[in-house]
């Protein structure tokens, strides 16, 4: 029996535990009882309240102010004296961005630092991006066979994500290592000795982040958006600060990197594992854009987002009081009946598949969303003129379990090279 005041948690509350692969395996899956049944339910494992169907995330995502994404940085389980010693050993203090920034100072940044994100800014990163593309391809087309996360889709997305914030190239596989450091300490539930270890990292990531930027202060002409950051700050020093700058260099470089890499992977496996949709944007490259929306709807690359609540609220019926912390389930939501029909199909034709909620939604909505786009589309547009007969090897699936960064660690495909249709062409 429950005590007076005490909160109900039910059997299935009590087991939720997204740090287990059955959460990274399939999220949707993983939450299907909620998403259900119980709607909105307190993870006790977590401390988090959980938030699983469309309507409430979007309504969730809609208000800012009562829910306040403070804490989208923080980390999700604490670690270790040890491990925080660790990070003040290299001075660590990565504070407020964009995605965590409450207003008014968010609207504010963003504002100011818009500009490389508009569509015509964006089009001068296309040429770049196809000719990656054309690159990585051409590296492994006649093997007939690739693990195409280790083959192209990291280092592509990382290459144009470094070009896109105007840092140099040098350090890359440096940086690969770091980024995915930040993930599992933000994200992740590390053991005490991986705590330690993730936090020399993730403090090594930091001062290299400080390192490019005072390179960049010292030519800060050219393109990139840290560079242009760091023009903007000389007009509006109190809305573009030097806390900003370092912070962002660093969650910038993951926002744009593991996100898209990721997202690509997501889509790539959920196509091939799908072979009629394949098959139709082999055959009509101009279902792609569409294909790739749905794909992000159907198993993108951030599963779960996070606010703080800061007044006590009712959401889907549920009092919760000011304080709790909130789990987004995003990936729920865009496998939710009520809004998108036959919500478990891959249907690449589906009229609504845009309305899903991987971005985020509302005023922190993804700034990069175009970027991603852009870039996804080109890898299935290159991939699947040049190998559409390519498919899927036996493999399993493995993920970094963490709440909110998502997709497979290898994509191993195979496809015969004499049928390539390059060579038949000849
Ligand atoms: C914010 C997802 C790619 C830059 C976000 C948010 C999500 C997200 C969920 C939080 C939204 C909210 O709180 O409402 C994704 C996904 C991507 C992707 C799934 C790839 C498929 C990128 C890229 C960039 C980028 C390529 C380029 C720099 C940002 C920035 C914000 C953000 C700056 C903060 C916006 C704000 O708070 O005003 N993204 N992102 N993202 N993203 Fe992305």
């Amino acid at each position: 029996a429950l005590k007076a005041g005490a909160c109900p948690v039910s059997p299935r509350a009590a087991a939720f535990d997204p740090f287990e692969d059955a959460y990274q395996q399939d999220p949707p899956e993983y939450v299907r009882w909620a998403r259900e049944e119980e709607p909105v339910f307190f993870s006790p494992k977590l401390g988090y309240w959980v938030i699983t169907r469309y309507d409430d995330i979007k309504a969730v995502f809609r208000d800012n102010i009562t829910f306040s994404p403070s804490i989208a940085l923080e980390k999700i389980i604490p670690t270790s004296d040890e491990a925080n010693a660790v990070l003040a050993s290299y001075s660590y203090a990565m504070n407020r961005t964009l995605v965590n920034e409450d207003e008014p100072a968010h609207m504010a940044r963003r504002r100011v630092l818009m500009e490389p994100f508009t569509p015509e800014a964006l089009r001068h990163h296309e040429p770049m991006v196809r000719r990656l593309a054309r690159e990585y391809v051409d590296r492994f087309i006649d093997d007939g066979r690739a693990d195409l996360v280790d083959q192209m889709l990291w280092e592509v997305p990382l290459t144009v994500a470094l070009h896109f914030l105007g840092i140099p190239e040098e350090d890359m596989d440096l940086l690969r290592q770091y980024s995915i450091a930040h993930t599992v300490n933000t994200w992740g539930r590390p053991k005490p000795e991986e705590q330690v270890r993730v936090a020399h990292a993730v403090g090594n990531f930091w001062q290299l982040a400080g390192k490019i930027l005072d390179k960049m202060r010292k030519d800060p002409s050219g393109p990139g958006w840290m560079k242009y950051g760091i023009r903007k700050q000389a007009d509006y020093p109190e809305v573009v600060t030097d806390s900003y700058l370092h912070s962002m260099m660093m969650a910038g470089i993951v926002a744009a990197h593991e996100t898209t890499a990721n997202a690509t992977a997501n889509a790539l496996k959920l196509l091939l594992q799908h072979p009629s949709a394949w098959r139709e944007i082999c055959e009509d490259p101009s279902l792609i854009p569409n294909a790739v929306e749905e794909c992000l709807r159907h198993n993108g690359s951030v599963p779960a987002w996070r606010r703080l609540v800061t007044r006590d609220v009712k959401i889907g019926g549920i009092d919760i009081p000011a304080g709790s912390k909130l789990l987004m389930v995003m990936a729920s939501a865009n496998h939710d009946q009520r809004h998108f029909e036959d919500a478990d199909a891959l249907d690449i034709r589906r009229d609504n598949s845009s309305d899903h909620l991987t971005f985020g939604y509302g005023s922190h909505q993804c700034m990069g969303k175009n970027l991603a786009r852009m870039e996804m589309q080109i890898f299935l547009e290159e991939l699947s003129r040049r190998l559409p007969h390519m498919r899927l090897c036996e493999q399993t699936f493995t993920y970094l379990p963490n709440t909110s960064f998502r997709g497979p660690e290898h994509l191993w495909v195979e496809w015969d090279p004499l049928q390539n249709p390059e060579r038949r062409n000849r």
